[in-house]
């Protein structure tokens, strides 16, 4: 990949330009998505990189999404990320799908092209790039636990064994999801529970469970877990990341700090994942290092997140 204009060696932040009728569009599509810290993250890319593109949110609710691409495609809109809740429809939607999204049947990156929207996922290649830069830990011949089988925890899960993981447990609430999510993992799979947790390298919360403001029963009247894994099997020299980052610190993290276990957030993998999805649309490197001070996260590489011990 090539990197187009001046890299910067600190100093002030690059302005970001003002758009005009000539600047590229690329957005996040989602419900809700004022939240969405993609925008931020590309924006600073773009500025950083020199590129007269410009990221912003589109809400698109539920049942609109085919609408959503065909508009966005004739406005000449470059690239979308995807999120909640139209992950699926668009993998059902798009036919030039990347492998592993097919796989996934999930896409959280659409690519502008002449013949359409190309469909890929860099969610679990995220969490992947995340631990080996942030966590100093590569996957390989690791024994790897994910707690969860939604979405986030699938990617994840494909992800870890691409990477040559020795072991992928998945361990969720219900056993048909962690059937299905298993058959991503490949011969390296199993279905396990907490008790695996304790001969973990690598545990990964892909739950709900801790995030600011979620819902993470199924039903109103159905008690909230406290631990997505009960964090007395944790330890030192493990690596534990829990795929939430708003709040930063979940109470599960603080508990696995405690255990002396070394502990991360899910700043990385987003970052990482839209550092993929800004590499997807423009061919060029993005600046890593600016799009994780964009999000708090100061100095990425080797540095545990923010209020993480
Ligand atoms: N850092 C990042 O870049 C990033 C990216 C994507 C997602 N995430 C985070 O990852 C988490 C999961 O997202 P998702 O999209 O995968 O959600 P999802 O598709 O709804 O899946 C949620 C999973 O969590 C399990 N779960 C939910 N509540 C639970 C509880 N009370 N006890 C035990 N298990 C419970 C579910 O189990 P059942 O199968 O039994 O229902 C399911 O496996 C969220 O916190 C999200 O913010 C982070």
């Amino acid at each position: 990949m090539t990197v187009p204009g001046p890299i910067r060696d600190g100093g002030p932040p690059p302005r970001h330009r003002e758009p005009s009728a000539a600047t590229t569009v690329v957005g996040v599509i989602g419900d809700p998505v004022a939240h969405s810290l993609s925008p931020l993250l590309h924006n600073t890319a773009f500025a950083e990189m020199g590129l007269d593109w410009v990221s912003t949110g589109f809400r698109v609710v539920a049942g609109r999404t085919a609408e959503a691409l065909v508009g966005a495609m004739a406005l000449g809109i470059r690239g979308l990320s995807v999120t909640m809740p139209h992950k699926e429809p668009v993998a059902e939607l798009v036919e030039d799908l990347s492998p592993l999204a097919a796989r996934l049947g999930a896409v959280n990156c659409l690519v502008g092209g002449r013949a359409g929207w190309r469909g890929e996922n860099t969610d679990g290649a995220g969490l992947v790039a995340a631990l080996r830069r942030g966590d100093r830990f590569d996957p390989a011949g690791h024994r790897c636990l994910v707690v969860g089988a939604g979405g986030a925890a699938r990617s994840v899960i494909a992800a870890l064994a691409g990477a040559g993981a020795a072991e992928v447990v998945v361990v969720n609430r219900s056993a048909a999801r962690a059937r299905a999510a298993l058959a991503l993992a490949g011969p390296v799979g199993r279905i396990g529970g907490a008790e695996d947790a304790p001969d973990s390298d690598l545990v990964v919360n892909a739950t709900p469970v801790g995030m600011a403001g979620g819902r993470t029963g199924t039903a109103d009247t159905e008690p909230v877990a406290p631990w997505p894994l009960d964090p007395s099997r944790l330890h030192a020299g493990q690596v534990v990341v829990d795929l939430i980052y708003h709040p930063a610190e979940t109470a599960w993290m603080e508990a696995a700090a405690g255990q002396g276990a070394s502990v991360s957030n899910g700043l990385g993998m987003l970052v990482h994942q839209a550092a993929l999805q800004v590499a997807a649309w423009t061919g060029a490197e993005p600046p890593l290092e600016a799009m994780w001070r964009a999000v708090g996260g100061g100095s990425h590489a080797g540095h545990p997140s923010p209020g993480v011990a």
